[in-house]
C-alpha cells in the first residue's frame, strides 16, 4: 500500500524512480509524484492518476540529478489531489519526504509545529512528518556534516506514534538519502556505485540482485559511497546482504495482456514451484525445511489456528477443511483483523499459521505479534522471501510462486491451497494416516499441475461464457465442503476486479436467504463434483431454476446433469478430494478475468484496492 522508491548513484535518478515506481503500481495507484535534487533545490513533480500522468509531467521539468525520491500513492488521509500526491516539501523547504504507512498522532504534532512557524498545505499525516524533521534539523545546527541530517530524521522518528516506510531528501545533503522503518516494508539494494531503495525487491531487481532488508526501528543513511544502518536510539546495525532469487523476467508480462492471465496460467508451473522437493524420499509424506516443529511437536498440537485476510484467508478455510478432514485435528479460522483484537479463548497447545502472499499485511502482521504476544509459536506460509512476517514468524513455509503482480490473486492462492493439503498430509501422516494412504496422497497432489493445465485448456470456452453472463449486476457463487471457500473466491474475484455484486455461499444456505435475490437477472454459478453431495447440488440448481435464475454449473469430467437443467456447464477433470478446490478455482479464476476485460475494466489495478495492504 502505497509504494517508494530512491535512488542515489551517477545516472540521472529520474529514469530509474520512474522505472521503479511502474513496477510498485500495484501497491496504490491514485496519484504519485517524485522529488530531485538539482541545482540546489529540491525539485518536485506530482501528479493525480497513473504513474504513466507523471512521467508525462516529469517530462516537462528536464529532470538530471542523480539523487531523488517517489511514491505512488493510496489514500488514508486526505482525498486524491496533486496537494496530498508525495513527495511532501516542509514549509522551509528544507526536506522532502515519501511516506508509506499511518502517522496516528500527526494532529498533535501539528498543533506543536503551528505556532513555531510551520505551515501545511496538504491533509496528510505526511507533510506534518517532513515538517517535523525540518523543525529538529533546524534546531541542531551545531551538528556537524552528515549526521544533522540523519540526527534529525531519527529525533522526529522518536516522537511519531503510527506505522512507516519513509525516504527523505535534504536540500544541504547532496547526494544523501535518509530512510527508515516501522511497521512497512524497505528494502536497500546495493548496486554497482549506486544505492536503490525500495518498498519492494520488484522495483530494484533491474538493477542488483544484492538486498538488504531493513527491520522496523532502522534507520538507513545512504551516500553516494557507502550505507549506515542504526536504530532510532543510535545504535550501529551490522548488514545482511542478501541475495533475490529471481530476475527482472519474472514480472514482466511476456506478451500476455495483463498480469492477472499471466499469472493464472503460470499456475502450473507455480504448483511445481511450490511443491518440489518438498516430498519424502519414501513418497508417501510431504516435508518442509523450515517449520522448525519436529513430529513430537505436532503430535502435541491440539488445534491449528489459521489466520489471513482477503484471498489468503480462503486458503485458511480451505485448510480447515482439509486438515480436519484427513488429519482429524480441530482448526479455527479467523480473520486476522478480527483475531488480533478479540483476544479469542485458545486451548492448550494450538499452533498458529498465518497466510499471507505479501508477508506484508498490517492485519495479519498484527494477528502474528498478538499471538506470539500470548506465547503461541506461529508459523507462516507466504511467497515474499524476506517480508515481515517471513522474518518474525517462528517459521514457515515459501510458497515460490514468483512475484505475483495482479492486484487480484491467482497463482498465489492456489499455491496456498496445495501446501494447505500438503500440511493435511504432513499432519495426518503424524497421526492416522496409513503409508499406502499417504502414498496416494502424493501422488493425487504431483498430478495437480497437469490437472491445472487441462483445466486451463476450457479458457476458450469460458471467456464465451464470460461474454454471455458479463450484463449481469449481480451473481451468486454456490459451492459445498471444500468448495464453498473456493465460492467465496469465486465471488470476490468477480466483485474486485468487474465490480459486478457477487456473493459466496455454501449451496444448501441458498434457500436461507439468497434465494430471495434469484431472478432472471441474478446467475448462479455452482461447484457441481462428482461424490456424494453431488445430487444434493443438483437440487439447489432445480430450485434457482425453478425460479427462472440462470445456472453456470462447473462439473467434473463423467458428472451428468438433468438436461435443460445447466444454461453453461465448464468441465473440469475428476480429481483428488485434496487436489478438487485447486482445480476448481480456474474457471472462477478464468470468468472473472474474461467479464472484467469484456467490462473494460482495469484489470490489474480495479479501484479502491492495493495489493499489499499495510494501513489497518
Ligand atoms: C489485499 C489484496 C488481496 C489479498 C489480501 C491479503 O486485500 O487486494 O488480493 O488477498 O490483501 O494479502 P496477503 O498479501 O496478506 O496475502
Amino acid at each position: 500500500m502505497c509504494g517508494i522508491v530512491g535512488y542515489v548513484g551517477s545516472q540521472k535518478a529520474s529514469t530509474i524512480l520512474l522505472e521503479g515506481l511502474k513496477r510498485l503500481e500495484y501497491r496504490g495507484y491514485d496519484s504519485a509524484g517524485l522529488a530531485v535534487q538539482q541545482n540546489g533545490r529540491l525539485e518536485l513533480a506530482r501528479k493525480v492518476g497513473r504513474v504513466e500522468n507523471l512521467v508525462k509531467e516529469a517530462a516537462k521539468h528536464r529532470f538530471t540529478g542523480t539523487t531523488g525520491i517517489c511514491h505512488t500513492r493510496w489514500a488514508t488521509h486526505g482525498g486524491v489531489t496533486e496537494a496530498n500526491a508525495h513527495p511532501h516539501l516542509s514549509s522551509d523547504g528544507k526536506i522532502a519526504l515519501v511516506h508509506n504507512g499511518v502517522i496516528e498522532n500527526y494532529a498533535a504534532i501539528k498543533k506543536f509545529l503551528l505556532p513555531k512557524g510551520y505551515a501545511f498545505k496538504s491533509e496528510t499525516d505526511t507533510e506534518v512528518l517532513s515538517n517535523l524533521i525540518a523543525y529538529h534539523y533546524a534546531k541542531e545546527p551545531t551538528i556537524a556534516g552528515q549526521s544533522r541530517f540523519l540526527e534529525s530524521v531519527r529525533k522526529a522518528l522518536r516522537h511519531v506514534e503510527g506505522t512507516y516506510g519513509i525516504a527523505v531528501l535534504c536540500l544541504d545533503c547532496t547526494g544523501e538519502i535518509v530512510a527508515a522503518r516501522k511497521g512497512s516494508p524497505l528494502i536497500l539494494g546495493v548496486g554497482d556505485k549506486e544505492y536503490i531503495l525500495a518498498s519492494d525487491v520488484s522495483a530494484l531487481v533491474s538493477r542488483t540482485q544484492n538486498v538488504v532488508y531493513l527491520k522496523d526501528g532502522e534507520v538507513v543513511h545512504v551516500t553516494p559511497k557507502q550505507f549506515f544502518i542504526s536504530t532510532l536510539d543510535q545504535e550501529d546495525v551490522s548488514p545482511v546482504v542478501d541475495q533475490v532469487t529471481w530476475t527482472i523476467d519474472a514480472a514482466e508480462m511476456n506478451g500476455y495482456a495483463h498480469f492477472m492471465e499471466k499469472e493464472i496460467f503460470e499456475q502450473p508451473a507455480a504448483l511445481e514451484n511450490s511443491m518440489r522437493g518438498r516430498f519424502s524420499e519414501d513418497g508417501s509424506t510431504a516435508k518442509f525445511g523450515g517449520l522448525n516443529l519436529g513430529p513430537v511437536d505436532f503430535r502435541q498440537i491440539d488445534r491449528f489456528v489459521f489466520l489471513g485476510c482477503g484471498t489468503a484467508w480462503h486458503s485458511c478455510l480451505v485448510a480447515e477443511h482439509l486438515i480436519e478432514r484427513f488429519a482429524r485435528v480441530p482448526v479455527e479460522v479467523d480473520y486476522a483483523s478480527e483475531f488480533r483484537y478479540r483476544n479469542a479463548p485458545l486451548s492448550g497447545n494450538p499452533l498458529f499459521f498465518v497466510m499471507s502472499q505479501s508477508g506484508e499485511t498490517i492485519d495479519t502482521l498484527g494477528a502474528l505479534r498478538e499471538a506470539q504476544r500470548k506465547g503461541y509459536k506461529v508459523l507462516a506460509v507466504n511467497n515474499t522471501v524476506g517480508s515481515t512476517i517471513a522474518r518474525e514468524a517462528d517459521g514457515g513455509i515459501y510458497q515460490h510462486v514468483g512475484p505475483e503482480i495482479g492486484v487480484a490473486s491467482t497463482k498465489a492462492f492456489t499455491s496456498q491451497l496445495l501446501i494447505g493439503a500438503m500440511l493435511a498430509l504432513h499432519v495426518a501422516r503424524m497421526r492416522d494416516m496409513s503409508f499406502a494412504d499417504g502414498v496416494e496422497f502424493v501422488s493425487a497432489l504431483k498430478k495437480a499441475p497437469d490437472l491445472v493445465r487441462e483445466a486451463l485448456k476450457q479458457a476458450g470456452h469460458i471467456k464465451a461464457v464470460a461474454k454471455r453472463f458479463s450484463k449481469y449486476n449481480d451473481m451468486l457463487f454456490l459451492g459445498r465442503l471444500s468448495l464453498f471457500p473456493i465460492a467465496l473466491e469465486g465471488a470476490l474475484k468477480l466483485k474486485e476486479i468487474s465490480y459486478i455484486h457477487a456473493e459466496g455461499y455454501p449451496a444448501a444456505e441458498m434457500k436461507h436467504g439468497p434465494i430471495a435475490l434469484i431472478n432472471e437477472q441474478c446467475p448462479s454459478v455452482f461447484f457441481a463434483p462428482q461424490g456424494e453431495i453431488f445430487n444434493k447440488v443438483v437440487s439447489s440448481m432445480q430450485e434457482v431454476k425453478a425460479r427462472k435464475g440462470l445456472v453456470i454449473a462447473i462439473i467434473t469430467e463423467g458428472c451428468e446433469l438433468p438436461p435443460g437443467l445447466a444454461d453453461e456447464v465448464i468441465t473440469i477433470p475428476d480429481c483428488h478430494e485434496a487436489v478438487l478446490p485447486i482445480v476448481a478455482t480456474i474457471p472462477v479464476q478464468l470468468l472473472s478475468y474474461y467479464i472484467a476485460c469484456e467490462r473494460g475494466c482495469d484489470v490489474d489495478k480495479p479501484r479502491n484496492l492495493a495489493k499489499s495492504v499495510t494501513v489497518e
